[in-house]
């Protein structure tokens, strides 16, 4: 009630902040109502069977919405009207099944696990009255994608030896997308989608013996037996033993089109391969577009794609065919920081003592087409082995990129650096002023400007907004703002924009102990830095996807009630449907009766 509390909010947070929390529901900031749009089982194309928790099968999975839905985007249709894109991330089998036997998995639980998997799109209708968002089961739109999906390889790798498989000599074809984390809506309309954490997948890289192939599976993560999975016992594609290129057809862009519901799904190979969080676009000064992309692992690297060809206004069907090439070509880069305080002063202090932890930056070219701007690598290699062609040039090893996103009111840039626990451990990098905490755990939220404020531009200038985690702690910073003014906030791993400029974080594994959730923080003016806590997720959930209107906000509520001890066979949480029901992903719907979205 003192002080900064009087002052007035930025435009479009006014809204009084949620208090930490492990309540199993979502708790909104007052005056705000939520609703589920859709959870895991709920019918996604006509003819689904309604969902039976104890009679699944396979077939009835490929017509519902996926488990564990990350991001998700709004296409809009008409007034009201939008085609909502849901990634199914990954499925974790004991919530999914009641006595599951995880050594022995059966055949059809694991086929309902590949079609639980993929991507979703579901028509979504805003019910005026009450303020809903209704799924519709849309006969010409709604669409299931899953691991056994074809897609189109396109780019300069398309069709290259490392892509070629005994089911695809032609290496322009892959059954499937897997662990599809966040992403972003293009300015065409399409859905762009990252294929994350892909290595858990492909087992036996342990006994791969040619030390190339063996150092390049294990800079991606592969390097045991069995998967946890087991899919390699019902599909040797999984098992790099016998299919060694089957996993350099995953790690991947991908671009789906929901508004032509007949055209197939793209993996975009001048995006590089590596655990791609998502991909947003931003369409510079010349109308090249620039997709930011980020590597969410300990110590790797944030990339950008610089497109050869303009992009053409408008949605007509020329425009957007020409668009969705726009991300077949153009140059692959790397970034490179550097911090302008003393070494001396970070880690001891927050900020250094110039008031910042800042600096500048430069993009490193990796590829262009078929040229290669990396010694020892072909083109190919530097987009099919990215990790190892961006650790030659020197790239700066960050704290886990999760969404990297231009604010499009300011056309300043944002990244997520959702923690990295393993700074400054034996043998590992300690901080930098970028990445200024050893044992970083709770991450923190950078912010840069290319140079001129031109998307293509060599260079940068940096800063970061946040560092998060508890205010009261001396390692944290609020982008210069009274820190007891402001809500604790640890992990972040999906940014949205309002249309303030306003930056809206959702949070993954909140170290601090409550709940994950929702949070908006102005970037501008007296207020930026001035986090505010929207709403919280159900207990044991992460909050990913938000999507940010006017009149409604939604987040994906992934994994709720994934708790230490708890499984499908002693559920210890219930949302949403309560009593005794099994917990169930879900993209849940905000909003507030007769006003908008933070006012
Ligand atoms: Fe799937 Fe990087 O979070
Ligand atoms: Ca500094
Ligand atoms: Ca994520
Ligand atoms: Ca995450």
């Amino acid at each position: 009630e003192q002080g900064q509390d009087r002052r007035r909010p930025a435009r479009g947070l006014d809204f009084a902040p949620v208090a930490p929390n492990t309540e199993d529901r979502i708790v909104t900031a007052e005056g705000y109502e939520s609703a589920v749009v859709i959870k895991w089982g709920d019918p996604v194309l006509p003819g689904a069977p309604a969902f039976d928790f104890d009679k699944q099968t396979a077939a009835a999975q490929a017509k519902q919405f996926g488990f564990n839905n990350d991001f998700c985007g709004l296409v809009p249709l008409t007034h009201d009207r939008y085609l909502m894109v849901s990634n199914h991330e990954y499925t974790s089998e004991s919530f999914m099944f009641k006595g599951f036997d995880a050594a022995n998995p059966t055949e059809e639980q694991v086929r309902i696990g590949w079609a639980a998997h993929g991507l979703s799109v579901v028509a979504v209708e805003r019910d005026g009255r009450s303020g809903k968002l209704l799924p519709k089961i849309d006969r010409r739109y709604n669409r299931r994608i899953t691991m056994t999906s074809e897609f189109e390889v396109d780019g300069p790798a398309a069709g290259s030896a490392l892509l070629r498989t005994k089911a695809d000599p032609s290496g322009r074809k892959v059954l499937g997308t897997m662990n599809n984390c966040a992403g972003g809506v293009t300015p065409w309309g399409t859905i762009l989608s990252g294929e994350e954490n892909f290595n858990q997948y492909f087992a036996n890289a342990n006994q791969v013996t040619d030390p190339v192939a063996k150092a390049r599976l294990a800079r991606y993560g592969l390097s045991g037996g069995a998967t946890t999975r087991k899919w390699e016992r019902f599909d040797e594609r999984f098992d790099v033993a016998k299919e060694p290129n089957e996993v350099n057809r995953f790690g991947w862009v991908v671009e789906l089109d929901p508004l032509e519901p007949d055209s197939a799904p793209v993996k975009h190979t001048a995006l590089g391969r590596f655990k791609h969080e998502g991909a947003n676009i931003q369409v510079a000064r010349d109308g090249r577009v620039v997709a930011y992309l980020g590597d969410d692992e300990r110590f790797d690297y944030i990339y950008k794609f610089v497109s050869t060809q303009r992009m053409r206004p408008g949605q007509s069907r020329w425009a957007r065919a020409h668009n969705k090439k726009l991300l077949s070509e153009g140059t692959l880069y790397v970034a490179r920081f550097t911090g302008d305080s003393p070494a001396s002063e970070i880690g001891s202090q927050t900020p250094p003592s110039d008031g910042a932890f800042d600096g500048t930056g430069e993009w490193i070219p990796l590829a262009s087409g078929d040229k290669s701007y990396v010694d020892g690598f072909t083109a190919e290699e530097v987009y099919v082995f990215t990790r190892l062609a961006a650790d030659k040039v020197g790239a700066t090893k960050m704290d886990r990129p999760e969404d990297v996103q231009p604010n499009p009111v300011t056309g300043r840039v944002y990244a997520a650096l959702t923690n990295n626990t393993d700074r400054g451990k034996p043998g590992k990098e300690g901080p930098t002023e970028i990445n200024p905490r050893n044992g970083n755990r709770h991450g923190h939220v950078l912010e840069w400007e290319e140079k001129g404020g031109d998307h293509t531009a060599l260079t940068f200038s940096w800063r970061l907004l946040l560092v998060c985690g508890d205010p009261a702690a001396t390692d944290t910073y609020f982008g210069g703002y009274d820190k007891s003014q402001v809500s604790p906030i640890s992990c972040p791993d999906n940014l949205a924009f309002d249309r303030h400029g306003n930056l809206w974080i959702s949070t993954d594994g909140n170290a601090l102990g409550s709940n994950d959730g929702l949070f908006a923080v102005a970037t501008q003016g007296p207020e930026r830095g001035h986090v505010k806590q929207f709403l919280t997720v159900p207990i044991g959930a992460e909050t990913c996807g938000p999507v940010i209107e006017d009149k409604f906000v939604l987040v994906s509520v992934q994994h709720p009630g994934e708790l230490d001890g708890a499984s499908a066979d002693n559920p210890m949480a219930h949302w949403p449907e309560g009593g005794s029901a099994q917990p169930r992903p879900a993209v849940a719907v905000i909003w507030k009766p007769g006003r908008k979205i933070g006012e």
